[in-house]
């Protein structure tokens, strides 16, 4: 891979300060050169300074790496998560198949279908009311206690299928806050209420403590039918046999299916409860279609790879350290939050899979916030700060409001206004003519100092995904995308992007630290940690 990290590091040397308009004029077609199409879905990545022979030289970093005899590994259920001896297969959850996949010897097929089967049985017995609580009364209402991939996937979808709920209301409890538990609950009756409890290890300290108290909640109103309120997911069935979850209400799933990669199977529960197994369905239709386009499509078409490898320019060539996530989709609120868990927990890592240290950077920092409401805050920042922070928008041609159809417009013309002010800029002299025009204000500032602020560098990228609509089928492509696009981000750092070492230490302090909060001697620990700990006692340090 070097020759292919030298040439590319050549070509920046030679066109870092090249304006990417420039390259338009150069190439009128470049739109259609630099973007790509699959069901619908379109990733223009035209407005970056990537031309034909970087994006050449991109696609040679991405075969000396193997992406492609990676990514068949991954499919066909090697065992790519090493650190951990285990398949990565995800995506088996949402396969249109039924050929043959072998994980150590046994066909992996059956078990996932019928696991999809009894979840579309229960789901849709709870949306009827053919399963009501033991007092015969229909669920109203589902509250999912998880945290991490068993909340953040399922509750970003739940919000984004909005207008397709049909199903109970959901809410989600994740943080070890009690005031997350107490705020969700108190809106509710736990007399109609369904509490999943999704862990994957069942271990989980602040999932098992906020369904201890959500249990005590049903308990207090309904006695020892609170059992029959409750539902598992698990890929440690027997762990949710111990709280008192009859086998019937346990779904689980094997442990080739990471945490944050969860929601495509019994982790989606609360996805499809509130909008029914025939558009959970669609939603699998749609990262099973994003896998094919993966596995088949060129090179230069394949959006995954593109995607990635447009991230590894930035982030590892241009040098630029963050990634703005900027969904001009309401309904998309918590992609980024559910992106920092799949990128920043796949591909935060240092070691490489053979345990040598990474020599470049690996994952950029994920943030982000729906557009419009981003502009009002940190849009500043992305256009005249001092930091190149590439940008992602998604926007969808048409919006579930038909009658509202003047905001829509308004929501497309500000993003496609974002991205062309990040590329476009406005030059010292435009702004000179614009102060020129709209005049000084009050104040002894001079007109060439105004138009110093008022002009913009320009020359920022970004990438927009572009997108009919925002269905289950959508949806799921989007989510396939941005894993791939971690997959091939990670096989070129040469990490392991399926393990999550770097969680374990917080959690080992806090077990140490809890005795010391409820009162044990401190004196083992580091001067801050006593005075925050004397500090949050409430006594002197
Ligand atoms: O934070 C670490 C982590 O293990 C995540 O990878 C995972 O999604 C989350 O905790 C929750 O884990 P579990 O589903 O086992 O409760």
């Amino acid at each position: 891979m070097t020759s292919a990290w030298d040439t590319l590091e050549k070509l920046h040397a030679d066109t870092w300060d090249r304006r990417i308009l420039s390259l338009f004029d150069a190439d009128p077609a470049r739109f259609d050169s630099f973007s790509a199409e699959v069901d619908g879905l379109l990733l223009d990545y035209s407005k970056t300074n990537i031309d034909a022979e970087t994006r050449a030289a991109l696609l040679e970093l991405a075969e000396a790496a193997d992406v492609p005899g990676k990514r068949d590994r991954m499919f066909s259920g090697g065992i790519v998560n090493s650190t951990e001896g285990r398949a990565v297969l995800h995506t088996a959850l949402r396969a249109q198949t039924a050929d043959p996949l072998l994980v150590g010897g046994e066909d992996v097929r059956p078990g996932v279908a019928e696991m999809l089967q009894r979840l579309e049985e229960f789901a849709e017995a709870v949306r009827s009311g053919a399963l009501a609580t033991p007092a015969g009364r229909k669920f109203t209402d589902v509250v999912n206690i998880g945290i991490g991939g068993s909340d953040l996937g399922p509750l970003m979808a739940v919000r984004a299928l909005a207008p397709y709920h049909d199903g109970p209301a959901c809410h989600f409890v994740s943080n070890i806050d009690g005031a997350h538990v107490r705020d969700t609950l108190a809106a509710l009756n736990p007399e109609t209420t369904l509490v999943i409890i999704a862990s994957k290890t069942f271990t989980t300290v602040e999932t098992m403590t906020n369904a201890a108290a959500a249990i005590r909640w049903l308990e207090a109103a309904v006695g020892k039918e609170a059992a029959g309120h409750l539902a598992a997911v698990s890929s440690a069935p027997d762990r949710a046999a111990e709280l008192g979850i009859t086998a019937d209400r346990v779904f689980g799933f094997a442990d080739w299916v990471g945490g944050r990669y969860s929601l495509w199977g019994p982790v989606g529960l609360p996805i499809m409860l509130a909008i029914g197994a025939a558009n959970f369905r669609d939603f699998l239709a749609g990262g099973a279609a994003m896998d094919d386009h993966f596995r088949s499509a060129e090179a230069e078409r394949n959006l995954p790879l593109m995607m990635g490898l447009v991230g590894i320019w930035h982030n590892n060539i241009c040098g630029y350290d963050s990634r703005a996530v900027l969904p001009y989709d309401q309904r998309l609120e918590r992609l980024p939050a559910y992106l920092q868990q799949l990128e920043m927990e796949s591909n935060g890592k240092r070691t490489r899979v053979n345990g040598d240290t990474v020599e470049r950077a690996t994952c950029p920092i994920v943030w982000g916030e729906p557009g419009t409401n981003g502009q009002h805050a940190f849009y500043q920042l992305l256009h005249q700060g001092t930091r190149i922070v590439p940008a992602e928008f998604l926007i969808a041609a048409e919006a579930h409001e038909p009658d509202l159809q003047h905001h829509h417009d308004l929501l497309k013309a500000n993003c496609l206004a974002q991205s062309e002010a990040l590329m476009c800029g406005r030059s010292l002299e435009e702004a000179r003519d614009l102060v020129a025009k709209s005049g000084l204000p009050d104040g002894d500032i001079e007109a060439e100092t105004l138009a110093c602020h008022r002009s913009f560098p320009g020359n920022r990228p970004s990438v927009t995904l572009a997108y009919p609509k925002l269905t289950p089928f959508v949806l799921g492509q989007i989510i396939a995308l941005y894993e791939h696009r971690v997959f091939v981000e990670g096989v070129i750092w040469g990490i392991n992007s399926f393990d999550q070492w770097g969680v374990e230490l917080g959690k080992e302090l806090a077990n140490s630290l809890l005795p010391m909060v409820q009162g044990a001697s401190a004196e083992r620990k580091d001067g801050s940690t006593r005075g925050l700990l004397a500090k949050l006692s409430g006594s002197s340090a």
